[in-house]
């Protein structure tokens, strides 16, 4: 069977990522640039034009990189959401003109699938539970009859941009300097821990752990009532999602997967019910084009390209708006 070559362009946030993958599973390259804003968070206006400025040169790394010349691509895949649409349209414009230039099919890419899609294939693991957990997203989810449902999910804002606004309040920075930090702090406070059904709120406790501060207490002790807060949440939402599912298999997918801490809990509890843990290997944990380049292929080999006229960007797309049917 021919081999298909994808191009995948990822702009949903601070990363412009181009990544190239082959049908066979194998990553061909991985090229990126980040945006650092100078200070606070993500200004989505400054970050597309920080992709813009970008483009171009992360296209012809990822392309020498995979020993290819543009005439070897076969599919052009890029996020179409969720996301900052200022971002999203710059990465998809860049995804069109290329389509456009070279004759070829585009395919719009849901970035969460993505992250999952890739957890995937560099563990091998089959048909686990998910945990993603990012600075912009926080779901659970598992794949079911055809779909990924949503189990449980943020009610407010995702996990890594509560760490990340609590560091960045605390001067010592994003992730993961509050979990560095953490280690040498003591438990003293109790910070509110919200749960509801399968559901989980974070914006509470990032203000309660922001006032302690302003109150003078210590910032590692804080840091570790925060993290170990979070972290706890997340692991009873998950636990309970294994648990119902019936599921013998968890994949943790995000930036935070870099975690140690989080891993850690994960682990202890995945031990319990003799659940075996995947976690996606650091250089595909954060948002990159070779997740997008590789979830492409597997969209485009089940038919669902998409037309020029169809391919505006959903900065709010769901996951479980995607009939997934590539997998059986
Ligand atoms: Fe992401």
């Amino acid at each position: 069977m021919k081999r298909f070559i994808c191009l995948g362009i990822e702009s949903t946030a601070h990363t412009f990522g181009v990544g190239v993958a082959g049908s066979d599973g194998s990553i061909l390259s991985n090229a990126m640039r980040v945006y650092k804003p100078e200070k606070g968070g993500i200004h989505p206006r400054e970050a597309s034009q920080h992709h813009a400025r970008h483009a171009l040169e992360v296209v012809r790394e990822a392309l020498e990189k995979a020993r290819l010349e543009p005439s070897d691509i076969d599919v052009i895949a890029f996020s179409i959401g969720p996301g900052m649409g200022p971002c999203l349209r710059t990465g998809a414009t860049v995804a069109r003109a290329i389509a456009a230039t070279l004759g070829k099919p585009l395919v719009g890419v849901n970035h969460s699938i993505a992250h999952i899609e890739v957890g995937k294939l560099a563990t091998g693991c089959r048909d686990p539970v998910v945990l993603y957990v990012a600075g912009g997203n926080t779901l659970i989810t598992a794949l079911v009859e055809g779909r990924y449902r949503i189990l449980g999910e943020t009610l407010d804002i995702a996990a890594g941009n509560c760490l990340d606004s609590f560091g960045i309040a605390a001067g010592i920075g994003p992730m993961p300097q509050p979990e560095i930090i953490a280690r040498e702090g003591k438990r003293i406070h109790s910070l509110p821990y919200k749960v509801k059904g399968m559901d989980v709120s974070f914006s509470g406790l990032l203000t309660a752990a922001e006032r302690l501060l302003e109150e003078g207490a210590a910032v590692a002790d804080v840091a570790l009532s925060i993290t170990e807060t979070v972290y706890s949440m997340l692991v009873e939402v998950l636990e309970r999602a294994l648990a119902y599912l019936e599921k013998s298999e968890i994949l943790l997918v995000g930036g935070l997967a870099r975690s140690r801490r989080l891993v850690e809990m994960i682990r202890l509890m995945c031990e319990d019910h003799q659940a075996k843990l995947h976690i996606v290997p650091d250089e595909y944990a954060g948002d990159n084009g070779a997740m997008i380049a590789w979830t492409g292929l597997l969209y485009y080999m089940a038919g669902m390209t998409i037309s020029l006229e169809e391919s505006h960007v959903r900065p709010r797309a769901r996951i479980d708006e995607v009939d997934v049917r590539w997998s059986p």
